[in-house]
């Protein structure tokens, strides 16, 4: 009966679990030099939102799908430039934590970060990008499945 229950438990966890990472994610897609408004703070009232499963693949990453978001923030020689869209490469967040992003100082006076998400849709949007919905569901079901074994 007990592990009638965790294999339930299991199941579920893994269809959970697998289901919450392929779902569809979007993504705002936008640059600061065309819209204003992509900027931070950001005004998504005209900004699209893209799903990421109707862009298609990249001619020299062939099979790699856009699986998170990602914002771009630049300053070259003085100026801010913000980049919003789907990302095809890298982790989210700084070692799983989507508040961290990479930054980059580059010579002539360019400064880069460079922000990974794909905790939920439309995550690009923050100065900084906060929480993991997946790690939280991955924590959850790790957690009822120790509880329900040891029923
Ligand atoms: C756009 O921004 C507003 C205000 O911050 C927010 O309430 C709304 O949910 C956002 N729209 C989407 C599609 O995320």
């Amino acid at each position: 009966m007990a592990l009638h229950t965790a294999q339930y438990a299991l199941v579920l966890c893994v269809l959970v679990c697998s289901l919450s990472t392929a779902m569809a994610l979007k993504c705002w897609d936008c640059r600061s030099d065309s819209d204003p408004k992509c900027a931070d703070p950001f005004d998504n009232s005209t900004v699209p939102i893209t799903d990421c499963r109707t862009l298609g693949n990249l001619e020299h990453l062939p099979g790699v799908r856009p699986t998170m978001c990602r914002k771009i923030r630049q300053k070259v020689n003085g100026e801010w430039r913000y980049f919003r869209s789907c990302a095809y490469m890298g982790e989210p967040g700084i070692q799983g934590d989507e508040r961290f992003c990479l930054m980059r100082t580059g010579t002539y006076n360019i400064f880069m970060e460079y922000c990974t998400c794909n905790s939920k849709d439309g995550c690009n949007s923050a100065g900084s990008l906060k929480g993991n919905i997946v790690l939280g569901i991955v924590v959850t079901c790790l957690w009822s499945f120790v509880h329900l074994v040891r029923l």
